[in-house]
């Protein structure tokens, strides 16, 4: 496995009156990417954010990568704006659009970098054929919507057979897991193959973000 492993604290779980100290506190303790989570209420049954507040992140940390995951459905509407606002990586739904192969193609035309994510009912073998279009596969873990859920072990399966019909191939594609995420997940899932990490209550439970973004790092050791 060639990928780079990178964890990303999802902002879901911070502080939202706090938000651009909570940003440039995880940047400065070493998170270099941080997870922006927004939900329509329609494709999700919640709401988080809109361009307004990535524009405002953006301000907050303008070294940080973001990565934007849209839980909304015609993502395409939103991407233009989510890019004018600063985002450097944008993820959208496989089940939100009919036109997942123009939606990558456009995030990719922009230059950034596109990916795709399934929620846990759909089956993995749909994303074969994205596989040299995307950036980027994202696995759910949870169903999309809400923090602090259970993470969902038969995911591994999914990212397992992703990375290896990917590596058949000679395809290098980041894999990323999302939802319940902690040290132990995050470590099972690199065994799978995934190689991003994404992990909103975890991370922000933990007192000194400086030690979990080192013991997130230390993960990458399991790299084979
Ligand atoms: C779920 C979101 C995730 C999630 C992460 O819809 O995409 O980013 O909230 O939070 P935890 O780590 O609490 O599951
Ligand atoms: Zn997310």
């Amino acid at each position: 496995m060639k990928e780079f492993i990178q964890f990303e604290p999802s902002m879901i779980a911070a502080d939202w009156a706090r938000m651009g100290e909570e940003a440039k506190s995880c940047f400065e303790a070493g998170a270099e990417i941080l997870h922006l989570d927004v939900m329509d209420g329609l494709f999700v049954p919640n709401l988080t954010m809109g361009p307004a507040l990535v524009k405002a992140i953006r301000k907050a940390v303008p070294k940080a990568i973001l990565d934007v995951h849209l839980m909304i459905y015609n993502p395409d509407d939103y991407v233009e704006k989510f890019i004018e606002a600063g985002a450097d990586e944008i993820t959208f739904h496989l089940e939100a659009t009919e036109e997942v192969e123009h939606v990558l193609n456009f995030i990719r035309v922009c230059g950034k970098k596109s990916g795709l994510a399934i929620r846990p009912e759909t089956t993995e073998t749909l994303l074969l054929k994205y596989l040299d279009i995307a950036d980027k596969l994202l696995i759910m873990t949870v169903e999309p919507g809400f923090g602090g859920q259970a993470f969902m072990p038969e995911m591994l399966d999914k990212v397992k057979f992703l990375r290896d019909s990917a590596t058949k191939l000679g395809i290098e594609i980041d894999i990323q897991v999302d939802g319940g995420i902690d040290y132990e997940t995050g470590r099972l899932s690199i065994e799978a193959g995934a190689n991003r990490l994404v992990t909103g209550t975890h991370f922000f439970k933990q007192k000194d973000r400086k030690e979990a973004v080192c013991k997130y790092n230390e993960l990458r050791k399991l790299k084979k």
